[in-house]
């Protein structure tokens, strides 16, 4: 009913991507990153079909509260700590959430409480990301202190790499060496791999993976897709075209006709645009799947509303499905067209877009000859 777009989350997906991440890790536990609502994908969706991971990584108490609201029991990391001891601290023991701790202003807040139950935390080590964290040497110290005030149980330590996704460049071995160094005498869990680490640096594994993007399909390395990587896609985006129109040659297309028909061309237009979380900087050429093959946009992305050159389809008609991104056309494709990431493409959808939790029963679905094409 109503406009055709849609995202679907195939939840099997997610759980035959986890399996992948228990394959590559062995004995590491799973802190499954689902802060910025499961990456675009439904927080709550995300949780509920990963249902045996470890533990949550969200950014904030809101994520946790919606997580907890839905009966989610796992334990859960946020991920940057606290914003306001004072007004968080109380719901974070309430909802036993596990706050990363990550600037001397926390360690000073948590001093002034009293006579709480137990918070366990983690520390935050700065070993070359220059964003959040303690430095490296301040790290046997702040560990002390921290463990000194009644109420708190340091459960580990963790950081995060800069450049994992650059498998060339030995900036995370350092990161590696750095963090080893910095934990060498101290108890506790040790956490340190993204989803780039996971499938790339095998000696950042530790006690605690934290994967995100490969959760949800994505290949991190630049130039290479989820498939390769043994990942399912778990979101595809889809539409349908709702109008054509046969313009002649030198005729432009859509706002600013910033793209001029270079001969006789049926124009088809796809309800989808930036009031959906299409990227509007998306550029003429980005592919689309119009009944299984690949068109290209043509001209700007409105508000609701893409258009694509149908040359190569001259059957196409009104109603004929779209694939924005998915199984036939992997989001890293879409997304190095436009020049931005798939974790933005899929983190970016509005509240408009509509969204439908299915389970495929058949993991392993065989490739269709459009993706045998592509990887
Ligand atoms: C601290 C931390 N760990 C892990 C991740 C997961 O990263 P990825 O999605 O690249 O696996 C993130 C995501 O930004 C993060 O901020």
């Amino acid at each position: 009913m109503g406009r055709a777009l849609k995202a679907t989350i195939d939840c099997s997906a997610l759980e035959s991507n986890l399996k992948r991440v228990r394959e590559i890790v062995l004995n590491s536990k799973i802190l499954a990153m689902v802060k910025a609502n499961g990456y675009g994908h439904g927080i709550v969706n995300v949780a509920k079909a990963l249902k045996t991971a470890d533990a949550f990584g969200v950014a904030c108490i809101e994520e946790a509260c919606e997580l907890r609201r839905a009966g989610v029991s796992q334990r859960i990391v946020l991920m940057e700590g606290f914003f306001n001891c004072d007004e968080e601290l109380p719901e974070i023991i309430r909802l036993n959430l596990e706050p990363v701790i990550h600037h001397a202003g926390h360690i000073e807040a948590l001093k002034q409480e009293t006579g709480h139950a137990t918070l366990p935390i983690w520390i935050k080590i700065n070993t070359g990301m220059h964003r959040l964290g303690f430095p490296v040497e301040e790290i046997n110290d702040i560990w002390r202190g921290l463990s000194t005030i009644p109420f708190i149980k340091v459960e580990g330590f963790l950081t995060h790499f800069a450049k994992a996704d650059e498998i060339e460049d030995p900036y995370t071995e350092l990161q590696i060496d750095q963090f080893f160094q910095a934990v060498l005498h101290l108890p506790g869990a040790k956490s340190l791999a993204n989803s780039a680490a996971i499938l790339a640096w095998h000696t950042s594994h530790a006690d605690w993976v934290r994967p995100g993007i490969m959760l949800y399909g994505v290949s991190p390395f630049t130039g290479r897709y989820g498939l390769e990587e043994g990942l399912q896609p778990v979101m595809t985006l889809r539409s349908e075209l709702i109008a054509i129109q046969s313009l002649k040659k030198g005729q432009a297309v859509g706002y600013g006709g910033t793209y001029m028909c270079p001969s006789d061309t049926r124009i088809g237009v796809v309800a989808v645009g930036y009031g959906d979380g299409y990227p509007r900087l998306a550029p003429t050429g980005t592919p689309l799947l119009l009944n299984g093959k690949r068109v290209p946009l043509v001209g700007r992305v409105s508000m609701d509303m893409v258009t694509v050159d149908l040359s190569t389809q001259p059957d196409a008609r009104v109603g004929d499905p779209i694939q924005l991104w998915g199984p036939g056309l992997p989001v890293e494709a879409v997304a190095n067209a436009i020049g931005t990431t798939a974790y933005e493409l899929l983190t970016g959808l509005s509240t408009r877009v509509p969204f439908e939790v299915i389970y495929q029963k058949d993991e392993k679905r065989p490739l269709t000859s459009e993706q045998e094409s592509l990887y």
